[in-house]
Order: structure tokens, then C-alpha cells, then sequence
């Protein structure tokens, strides 16, 4: 009873949950059914809390998975399949996935978080999304305590979205495997700006997948805190979609505005309206956008949930002020009031 959730959150928020229970195996999930705290109050699913925002404590029950084994169960001349227990860190998987010539995943280095929470948030970088190597998963529906495999497909997958994300879906399934279809032929995706401007830059000649991900790692890097460090969520705010009409009206006032067409809209960068609207580096006590990034929200030291939260609404309100645009939160904002 009564955890503190202080190191189980990037942002550091000492937010207290009410029950914690840690499932290390399929097995553990196996006599919740008959636990009265968790059928009758609310129960959110914590992966490596690098995506998540406590805005106060949490008056329910938190799920945090360490089911940790990571293997390879089927393999050919052309691919493998990697298992992942949801537990394990992404970036173990990654370097897992790398030190066996295995590749799809190789731009999705030192993104931090748990496997787990790759595919419910459908991770993305540097061009490659996790479900571009997705394959399936296993999970445990929490009303019914049944498993089901949930095919790519299945999980309906978009920009930082998902199935799992749905509310009639949210903190009902609780992950416990997730596999990968890696391959064993290198297709090397160097076509991000940041990564080609890199590659040019250091006269890379010989490129393979290993020399890209350090080339990616160093970028994250240079533009992102080190979590150890700081606290914080990574971008905190989605890259917003706006009509043809919208992205002409920006271009015509933001000459440099990075913007490109995704399907039937336009797709632009967060980082870049925040910025114009004069918020990089902007502090309200502990709480504040990052000075290298502006898509990022930092805890600088004893910041509260409600500080940061409040934060990111006086964000999202001046964005709209002054540019018409409503940016949704990337980050998933824990509210006690809410499931
Ligand atoms: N930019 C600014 N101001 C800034 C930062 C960036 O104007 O303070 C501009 C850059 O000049 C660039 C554009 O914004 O033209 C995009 O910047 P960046 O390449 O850093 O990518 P991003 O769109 O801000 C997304 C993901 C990141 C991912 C990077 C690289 C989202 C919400 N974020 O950020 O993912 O690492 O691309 O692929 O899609 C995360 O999800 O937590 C995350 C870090």
C-alpha cells in the first residue's frame, strides 16, 4: 500500500499510487481476478515511465511489468523473430537486435522506455516506426483475464497511436509479450535530415547499421536530456496535422516552417511553432521548456505534476492564441479524477 512513483517516472514526480503490484511473469497476472483492490478501483499500466506525467497521486491500483526474457523463437535464412518480455527496456532490445545482425529497429536506439509501451504508443524516430518491424503481441485483458494475441493489424497502429490508446482500450490490456520480425538483410534508412546532414558531415564512407545508430545516438544525444540528469517525458506534445489551407497559410507567414504532406494533410513541427511563439526556454519555476528542444517539458528540480501540467496548458493556450493550432500531448497525463 502507498508506493511512491519517483523512480518509476522520467519526470521524477513524487506522486504516491495508492497499490502497486509488479507482474514478473504471465503467472502473477493469474490471481489478480480475485483481488477486490484491483476489480474495484481504477488501475493504470506503468511501462518504464518515460512517457508519463503524474499530475498528483494516484488513487488506484499501478501495473508495472518486469516480465524481462528477451529471445530469438524463430529464425530463417532471411529474418528472425524477437520476443520481448514488456518489462525489458526498449534500447536493450535494440542493442539485443544489433549484436545479432538483426535489423529494422536500428533508428529507434536509445529511445528510452519499456518494450511494453513501444507498441501502445507505436514509438517512432528518425524515420522508422516500431511497427514497421512489429509482428505481434500477447496480452491479458484485465476485465476478462484472458490472453490474446494481437496481430499488427489488430493493433492499429498511427503517428504515436494505437489500439491500446483508444479510451474504451485504455489500461484494459495488460501487455506481457511483444515480437518482432527483424531482418537479416541491412536496409539501412538514412533519409532524416538530422541523419543525412550527420553522415555527410563525418564523411562516413562505409556505412552499416551499427555506425548508423551511433551517428542516431549521438543526435538524441545533442538535442535531447539525458534522463539520468533532467527530468523529463521526451517530446511532450505531438507533431500536429493541419489542412492544405492551414500549411499554406503558415508557409506564407513562416518562410522556414518545417512542413510535408502525410496522406491527405500536412504534417509540421511542434518544436518549431513553440518556439515562434516565444516559449523555448521559458521557466515558471521548476518547470520549463527545454533550451535545446522545445517539444520537451523539463522538470528542473522539485517541480510538482500539477506545476508541469499547468505548464503544458499554457503551452497548448498560447500555440492556439497565436497560431490557431490545438497540439495534443504526446506524453499520457495521469490525473487522479481520470481512469
Ligand atoms: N525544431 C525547432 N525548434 C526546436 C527543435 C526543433 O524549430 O526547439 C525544428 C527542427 O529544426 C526540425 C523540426 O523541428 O526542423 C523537427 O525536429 P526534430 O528532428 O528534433 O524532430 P521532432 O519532430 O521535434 C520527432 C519525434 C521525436 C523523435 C524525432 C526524430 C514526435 C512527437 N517527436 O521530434 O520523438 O526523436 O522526431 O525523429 O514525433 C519522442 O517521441 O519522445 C521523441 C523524442
Amino acid at each position: 500500500m502507498f508506493e511512491s512513483l519517483k523512480k518509476y517516472n522520467s519526470f521524477h514526480i513524487d506522486s504516491i499510487a495508492k497499490y502497486f503490484v509488479t507482474i514478473e511473469n504471465e503467472q502473477d497476472l493469474v490471481p489478480l481476478q480475485n483481488n477486490d483492490s484491483l476489480v474495484k478501483s481504477k488501475k493504470f499500466i506503468l511501462g518504464g515511465g518515460a512517457n508519463i506525467l503524474f499530475v498528483d497521486d494516484f488513487d488506484g491500483m499501478i501495473l508495472h511489468s518486469q516480465i524481462n526474457d528477451l529471445s530469438i523463437i524463430e529464425e530463417t535464412s532471411d529474418y528472425a523473430i524477437v520476443q520481448a518480455g514488456s518489462g525489458c527496456k526498449w534500447d536493450d532490445l535494440v542493442e539485443f537486435a544489433l549484436s545479432n545482425n538483426l535489423y529494422g529497429i536500428e533508428n529507434l536506439i536509445s529511445i528510452p522506455g519499456s518494450v511494453g509501451a513501444a507498441p501502445v504508443q507505436n514509438i517512432g524516430a528518425y524515420g522508422v516506426e516500431q511497427q514497421d518491424s512489429f509482428y505481434s503481441l500477447d496480452a491479458f485483458d484485465l476485465d476478462t483475464f484472458k490472453k490474446t494475441t494481437f496481430s499488427k493489424a489488430d493493433c492499429k497502429f498511427g503517428y504515436r497511436d494505437s489500439f491500446f490508446k483508444a479510451p474504451e482500450n485504455n489500461n484494459k490490456y495488460f501487455i506481457t509479450q511483444v515480437r518482432y520480425k527483424l531482418s537479416k538483410r541491412e536496409q539501412l534508412n538514412c533519409d532524416y535530415k538530422d541523419v543525412k546532414e550527420a553522415i555527410s558531415k563525418k564523411g562516413i564512407k562505409n556505412l552499416n547499421a551499427k555506425i548508423l545508430s551511433q551517428v542516431i545516438s549521438e543526435i538524441r544525444n545533442s538535442k535531447l536530456p539525458n534522463l539520468n540528469e533532467i527530468g523529463c517525458a521526451g517530446s511532450f506534445f505531438k507533431n500536429p496535422f493541419v489542412s492544405a489551407e492551414k500549411a499554406e497559410e503558415l508557409k506564407s507567414i513562416y518562410n522556414d516552417i518545417p512542413i510535408y504532406k502525410n496522406g491527405d494533410s500536412y504534417k509540421t513541427s511542434a518544436a518549431y511553432l513553440i518556439e515562434k511563439c516565444g516559449l523555448k526556454a521559458y521557466r515558471e519555476g521548476d518547470a520549463g521548456v527545454y533550451d535545446r528542444h522545445s517539444l520537451i517539458l523539463i522538470n528542473y528540480g522539485k517541480a510538482s505534476g500539477r506545476e508541469l501540467f499547468n505548464l503544458s496548458k499554457k503551452v497548448q493556450n498560447i500555440v492556439m492564441e497565436k497560431i490557431g493550432i490545438a497540439l495534443e500531448c504526446e506524453a499520457i497525463i495521469v490525473e487522479s479524477d481520470k481512469k
